[in-house]
């Protein structure tokens, strides 16, 4: 596995590895890796000749009191978890290879990024989207691999593909989650006890939505069902604030407020983000209506 440091570098690199007829696989992190980014990894070793993980701590998409200093590093234990995982190649920049001084060009996704997380973290999208988009131009995948982890995150990748005409094919991995239900997330490290224990909650209200939609007899009022769960998150004496619980279609993030004139064979995304003082988690569950 080899470590890259420079835009020119690796761009040497993979038009060499384009030009030989190699298929490139890509899955961006932001590093402290846990098994939820190894098992994307894992995805692309199966799928191409050639993995590429980067690990790059985006500061364009933290707002100004977000974790963007606090954010965990650790490149060494990454490097050895991205080679256990199959990776052939880390793309591990300084902030000021990717964003000189004189940057000043940004990908802004609008519409679906004004919602959710969006609405909560103003930027944040923008950040990921050009982040993510010059990556996309330095390493130039066939294959990019991002988590359902971050639902709404993928629905934008998916959707700057599409309107940018991205020539490559964006594949979202199934989440990954601890034994006890809560999402493994780079951020959970900083839960204290208390929190850490409260925290699977978050997963438990989303199972009890999808049991209960998934239930026709059931009362499967929209309104209730979030009354339900949000009953069931504030029981928890850690839990400090519920941002959002949102019901919408996983596509195109339309809100969904009734199941009775929808489609048959769709398929919803119920997400919320929960805060337990300082730290604040997100999860979400697929459900087919
Ligand atoms: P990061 O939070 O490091 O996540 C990197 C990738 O891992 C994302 O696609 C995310 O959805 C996925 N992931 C996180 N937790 C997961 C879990 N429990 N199971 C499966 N996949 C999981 O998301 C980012 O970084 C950044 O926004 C990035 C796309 C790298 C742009 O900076």
């Amino acid at each position: 596995m080899k470590i890259i440091h420079t835009v020119k570098k690796a761009q040497q690199v993979t038009t060499k590895l384009r030009s030989e007829g190699k298929v490139i696989g890509f899955v961006p992190t932001m590093g402290y890796l846990h098994e939820g980014h190894l098992s994307l990894i894992r995805i692309a070793r199966k799928k191409v000749n050639v993995v590429f993980v980067s690990i790059f701590v985006n500061p364009l998409q933290f707002g100004p009191n977000e974790d963007y200093t606090r954010y965990p590093r650790d490149f060494k234990r990454d490097e050895k978890l991205c080679k256990s995982a199959g990776a052939d190649y880390v793309f591990y920049p300084d902030v000021k290879e990717l964003y000189p001084a004189d940057f000043s060009t940004y990908v802004d996704v609008e519409k679906i990024t004004g919602m959710l997380e969006g609405e909560i973290r103003p930027g944040h999208f923008r950040g990921v989207t050009t982040v993510v988009f010059k990556l996309f131009n330095i390493v130039q995948p066939h294959f990019s691999v991002f988590g359902q982890k971050d639902a709404q995150q993928a629905a934008v990748i998916k959707k700057m593909s599409v309107d940018l005409n991205l020539n490559q094919k964006i594949i979202i991995a199934p989440t990954l989650r601890e034994d006890d239900g809560l999402a493994m997330s780079s951020r959970n490290i900083y839960l204290a006890k208390a929190q850490r224990k409260d925290a699977p909650y978050l997963f438990k209200a989303l199972q009890y939505a999808k049991r209960r939609i998934e239930d026709k007899g059931y009362n499967r009022d929209i309104s209730f069902l979030k009354h339900q769960m949000q009953k069931l998150i504030q029981s928890r004496p850690s839990v400090t604030k519920i941002d959002y619980i949102a019901f919408n279609d996983s596509g195109t993030l339309e809100p969904v407020t009734s199941f009775k004139e929808s489609k048959k064979n769709k398929e919803i995304v119920v997400s919320l983000a929960v805060r337990f003082g300082k730290v604040r988690l997100i999860d979400n569950i697929l459900i087919n209506i």
